[in-house]
């Protein structure tokens, strides 16, 4: 069975067919494409985007989503995840979920009978990189050579995904942090063998001939006992309009939302003009419903 639980479950030319996918949707093809089918959304955290976009997505392609908070669920009582996954796949073609540990992610997608979708864990959000990455594909066409740079919490899961879509697809991916953050050592290793990948402490070094800037909140869901120590440790990797002034002239700000205005950036970039991030959070929708597409190819009839 073929998964999304992380971006190294997609070679180049995956990723490239849910671009072009995504292309024929957002063109307002493939309407019926998930006609009879249930995809379930099962949430352990709180979501604005990613559940509205899959159940947007779903309903976009004649689909039906299910959604489910795991807190009003038997999971909250202890039923495990394989017991949990082996219902779904009973009831549902597809599962798209959002754990809080992906070791969590893992044991579940391996006991479904159904496709899997991470829809965000600790350590990766593969949906997010693959809208984001797409969002820059249709400002920039060819994606070869492109500088992203990821500015502040490098080691957080949109970084790791985004490290590994980026290179994987061409581009080059420099992230920008204190030093204290060490980005993710396999998913670097990874990145660094498909693309070049360049980190520095630095705002000025690390964001030069950047083409695109993004960043993250400082404190990631389920990171709230540690929120003072995170806020002043990367207290100097804002984006502002000084951060912005590094990056090639013309460069562009991306965020996935949710944004945290006066922290990882100031509302004078993430409202102005160099800002994509309303582009980035609608094409979660067309990118979502096509990787629904993707992946429903393996679903029984
Ligand atoms: N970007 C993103 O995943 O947002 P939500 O947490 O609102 O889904
Ligand atoms: N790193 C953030 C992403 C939110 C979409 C978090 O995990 O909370």
């Amino acid at each position: 069975m073929k998964n999304l639980v992380s971006i190294n479950d997609l070679g180049k030319k995956d990723i490239v067919k849910i671009f072009e996918i995504t292309d024929r949707i957002k063109r307002g093809g493939l309407k019926d494409s998930m006609k009879d089918r249930r995809l379930a959304l099962l949430f352990e955290k709180p979501s604005t985007r990613t559940r509205t976009s899959f159940e947007s997505g779903m309903l976009m392609l004649g689909g039906s989503p299910i959604y489910l908070d795991t807190k009003t669920m038997q999971a909250s009582r202890g039923e495990t995840y394989q017991d949990t996954s082996k219902i779904l796949s009973l009831y549902t073609d597809i599962i798209a979920a959002r754990m809080n540990k992906h070791s969590d992610l893992l044991e579940f997608a391996k006991a479904s009978d159904v496709p899997v979708i991470n829809a965000l864990t600790d350590l990766e959000h593969p949906c997010q990189a693959l809208s984001d990455i797409y969002t820059i594909r249709e400002i920039r066409k060819d994606l070869n050579g492109i500088k992203l740079s990821f500015v502040g919490d490098i080691a957080t899961n949109t970084a790791n995904s985004l490290l590994l879509a980026s290179t994987k697809l061409g581009m080059k991916f420099s992230m920008v942090g204190p030093h204290s953050i060490k980005p993710n050592a396999e998913y670097l290793k990874k990145a660094r063998s498909q693309g070049i990948v360049s980190i520095s402490d630095s705002l000025k070094n690390g964001l030069k001939d950047s083409e695109f800037v993004y960043t993250d909140t400082w404190v990631s869901m389920g990171e709230e006992s540690i929120a003072k120590k995170k806020k002043k440790e990367l207290s100097g990797y804002q984006v502002n309009k000084k951060a912005m002034s590094y990056a090639s002239s013309g460069s562009f700000f991306m965020h996935c939302l949710p944004a945290h205005r006066g922290e990882e950036v100031t509302s004078e970039v993430i409202d102005g003009k160099s800002s994509i991030i309303w582009e980035q959070a609608r094409n979660k929708m067309y990118v979502e419903a096509a990787i629904l597409v993707y992946l429903s190819s393996q679903i029984r009839k």
